[in-house]
This record gives C-alpha cells, sequence and structure tokens, in this order.
C-alpha cells in the first residue's frame, strides 16, 4: 500500500507500507496521521515527537489494523472537494455571471466563423461550453470533477445542444492538434494547481491539443494586484460568494492561501484551506513560450466584457490572455 504523507514539518514523501510496520501515531501530522516510525523519527525519551513536539504512541500490527479501519486519510487536493457537488450553487457566483459577453469576446477572437472546433479546459457546468454550441460551434468540454460535468450535461440537454463533456485532469496529455481554439475561463484549473509544474503541463497539453495557429484564451489571477494593494485591500478582494477568511498571500510562492467556507448543493457546510498561485503576466508569458505559443497578449479580464481595448493594469484581479500556437 502507497501512503502519501504530507506534513507541516516538511516532510512530503511517499511510503510503501505494510502490515508489519510499526507505525507512529501522531496528532500534529496531517493529513496522514500514522506513518513508519523507521522512517519518520525516533521517539524520545519523553514521548513527544522530536519534530512537532506533540505527544506521540506508538501502535504495531493492531495499532495499524485500527488506522486501516478508520480509513484511509482524505488525501484530495482542495479544488476536488470544493467541485465535487457544487456545481448549482457555482452557477449562482458573482464572477460567473458574465459567460454571454465572454463568449462575444470568443467568437470576436475566432473572426465569427462557426465551423471552428473549441476545446473548453476545466469548463466546471459548462456555462461557456454551452452558450458557444448555442450559437453553432462545435466545442468539447472536459473537467476533473464529475459534479461539475453533471450540471454542465443537464445545461446542454435544457438547451439543445450536443457537446462532448468528459471527464479529463488538464495536466495530463488529452488531445492531439483535433482544436482550432481552446478556452481556460475563471481559471479552468490553470492556477488552482498545487505546483508550478502542474500548472505549465496545463499550458503544455492545451497547446498540444491545438491546430498550428490555433489559439488559447484564458484567464487567470493578476499577481499585480497583491503586489500593488494593501492586504486589506486584497481581502476585500477575494470576499466573494462563499466566505473567504484568513487571506494570506506568500511573497515566495505568489501563492494566496485562505480558509473557504461553503454549502455544497446538498445544503452541507465545508470550511477548506484553499492555495491558488497568482502569476505575473511576465511570469505567464514565459510560461506560455515554453508551451509552445509564439504571438501572446495579455489584457486586463473585465467581468462580462472581455476586450482587447482594456489594457492590464495593477487594478485587474485577473489577466485576460490570447496566445497563439506556433507553427
Ligand atoms: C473556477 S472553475 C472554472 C470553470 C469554468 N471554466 C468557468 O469559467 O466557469 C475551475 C474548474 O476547474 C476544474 N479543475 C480543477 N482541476 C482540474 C484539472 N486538473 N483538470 C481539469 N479540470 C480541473 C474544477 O473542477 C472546476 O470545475
Amino acid at each position: 500500500m502507497l501512503l502519501q504523507v504530507s506534513t507541516p514539518v516538511g516532510l512530503d514523501q511517499d511510503l510503501e507500507v505494510g502490515l508489519e510496520s510499526r507505525f507512529l501515531a501522531c496528532p500534529e501530522i496531517e493529513p496522514a496521521f500514522a506513518v513508519p516510525l523507521s522512517d519518520l523519527c525516533e521517539p524520545t525519551d519523553n514521548g513527544m515527537c522530536p519534530m512537532t513536539k506533540a505527544p506521540f504512541s506508538v501502535a504495531g500490527y493492531g495499532g495499524f489494523a485500527e488506522f486501516l479501519a478508520r480509513g484511509m486519510p482524505d488525501m484530495s487536493q482542495w479544488y476536488e472537494t470544493l467541485f465535487a457537488n457544487f456545481g448549482r450553487s457555482y452557477d449562482k457566483e458573482v464572477y460567473t455571471q458574465g459567460t454571454v459577453g465572454e463568449v462575444d469576446f470568443v467568437e470576436r477572437e475566432l473572426g465569427g466563423d462557426r465551423s471552428k472546433r473549441i476545446l473548453d479546459i476545466g469548463c466546471g457546468t459548462g456555462r461557456h461550453a454551452v452558450e458557444l454550441a448555442r450559437r453553432g460551434y462545435d466545442v468539447t468540454g472536459f473537467d476533473l470533477a464529475e459534479g461539475q460535468l453533471r450540471v454542465a450535461r443537464e445545461k446542454a440537454d435544457a438547451a439543445g445542444v450536443t457537446i462532448g463533456f468528459q471527464r479529463r485532469d488538464a495536466t495530463e496529455p488529452h488531445f492531439d492538434q483535433e482544436f482550432d481554439a481552446a478556452i481556460l475561463f475563471c481559471g479552468g484549473a490553470f492556477p488552482l494547481m498545487e505546483t508550478d509544474e502542474k500548472n505549465h503541463a496545463i499550458l503544455l497539453h492545451a497547446a498540444a491539443a491545438l491546430r498550428p495557429q490555433g489559439k488559447l484564451i484564458m484567464t487567470t489571477l493578476n499577481a499585480l494586484f497583491p503586489l500593488y494593494h494593501s492586504v486589506k485591500d486584497f481581502i476585500q478582494a477575494n470576499e466573494v460568494g462563499s466566505t473567504t477568511s484568513e487571506v494570506t498571500f506568500d511573497l515566495m510562492t505568489f501563492r494566496e492561501h485562505s480558509e473557504l467556507t461553503f454549502t455544497d448543493d446538498a445544503g452541507v457546510s465545508h470550511t477548506l484551506k484553499t492555495n491558488e498561485r497568482y502569476y505575473t503576466p511576465a511570469e505567464l508569458r514565459w510560461l506560455l513560450r515554453t508551451a509552445g505559443f509564439s504571438t501572446i497578449d495579455i489584457f486586463g479580464s473585465h467581468l462580462g466584457e472581455f476586450s482587447r481595448d482594456h489594457a492590464l493594469t495593477p487594478d485587474d484581479f485577473e489577466m485576460l490572455v490570447v496566445a497563439e500556437k506556433g507553427e
């Protein structure tokens, strides 16, 4: 059995564990609460974990059996938990209310040619995909969350359009030069990933899915905003729909960490620790270039009013990017 251990003391690792292993149970080590004793640390005389300083208990075979009986700890990323059953509530969030104007921009970028094939990456509840299909485009949408796709399929049925909605991971290879355009809106997975490598992989695979000169149109978080504004402004800008608190911005990683409280579609309240990456325009340009895009234009993203006329400023919470794939 492979147990992924993520600890606050910098010991992230995958451990091969077996029933014969002895375990250290330490309440400060999360999300896994049991790790092989020999691989981690030796107990000290006073019965405290030398790294976390928390009391530990050593469990042998019986302890591990109990650990298994309690079930493996939840290893899901925060965005998997958030989007598991949130589609209906998601569609009521303030930032999802600009769909028609955003799709108008996509149409302008494609010269109004409705024969174009469009891929919606991290399509969520399919709000852009459905609107594009309604206008006659051939659209494929994919998302990691089955809960989001369920709502997307219902919306496509209600609109009388056919869209190939699929469950896929944008960090893994997907399509090969099949599309004229790809959209990645509202992040559409991009800044949500836990590592820069995964975010970059999303752009690489988006480029691979496009034909030469195909366009990637995306919006993502603008690092100029938290750099330029006071912490107070930054926190207020984040207070949308579901409640966000404990917001911090880490200048070493350009990641916003916060606590998100939301109610899922079944009426159950959850609190999650979230973590999103803000990129500077210069970083994003470099990431896109190394992913295979040549012409890269970056604008300020205005909800429901995407336009090349909006120059990017530090007051824009998100950037709107149009990147064209090279030959
Ligand atoms: C903020 S929503 C944006 C949805 C949609 N693009 C929109 O504009 O409303 C982010 C979406 O990305 C999806 N997602 C997160 N990680 C993903 C991944 N690795 N691959 C595909 N989709 C992912 C989530 O499930 C969620 O539906």
